[in-house]
């Protein structure tokens, strides 16, 4: 089993977005996925249960912030991803570490983002279990809109922090749409959302070099 913790302090910077749509890709690939959510507003698993009547359903969980969060997973699940609150602390993420193989931070293209956000990698690069394993982590631009400033400005700065930018997830309503009836990018294959598919390649890549 493989376990990818999404999180970030940082409130509404697609936390929930990139768990959901990283659980489906896994799900609609075949594999066993489960999605533990450990955010008390629990719209991951509000997602997860809207799904379940499809083909690729995802195995939606509460779950405790804790090193055992992933502890009462059926047996069988090949993939975890686990969505975290907003506000976490430090301490709690050195938690979730221990129950995972990777780390996915996505970041908004903003300076108020990327400020919380660098703060946020600081004390990350300072964890133990960071430093000691070389854990993996990845940053990711989400929301970006390539043709702005504002956005060419904060993949230039993400690229000088200290953990590699591996993806940038445009903005699209897309995201929007899909959250709210339990579905993903990954469930569809027209033109258009093979082109935000395309935004998430690095990201997938990267993951699989766990494997
Ligand atoms: N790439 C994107 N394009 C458009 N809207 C997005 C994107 N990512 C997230 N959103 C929207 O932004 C809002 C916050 O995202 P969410 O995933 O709930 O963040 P978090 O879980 O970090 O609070 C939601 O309404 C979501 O649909
Ligand atoms: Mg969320």
């Amino acid at each position: 089993m493989r376990t990818i913790l999404i999180a970030s302090p940082k409130g509404g910077c697609g936390k929930t977005t990139v768990a959901t749509n990283l659980a489906a890709f896994y799900a609609t690939a075949g594999k066993e996925t489960a999605l533990i959510d450990c955010d008390r507003q629990g719209s991951s698993l509000h997602w997860a249960e809207k799904r379940a009547a499809l083909a690729s359903p995802v195995l939606g969980m509460q779950g405790r912030v804790g090193p055992k969060v992933t502890a009462k997973l059926p047996e069988g699940t090949k993939r975890c991803v686990i969505d975290s609150a907003a506000g976490i602390r430090i301490g709690e993420v050195a938690e979730l570490i221990e129950a995972a193989d990777a780390l996915v931070i996505p970041v908004l293209p903003s300076v108020i983002d990327l400020e919380a956000s660098e703060a946020f990698f600081a004390e990350l690069a300072e964890l133990p279990a960071i430093k000691r394993r070389k854990f993996p982590v990845a940053i990711i631009a989400n929301r970006t809109k390539p043709w702005t400033n504002a956005t060419q400005m904060a993949i230039a700065r993400l690229k000088e922090g200290p953990f590699p930018l591996v993806a940038e997830l445009r903005d699209s309503q897309g995201y929007v749409l899909l959250a709210g009836i339990g579905k993903s990018l990954f469930d569809y294959h027209s033109e258009q959302t093979r082109s935000h598919q395309d935004d998430w390649a690095p990201l997938l890549k990267w993951l699989k070099k766990l494997d």
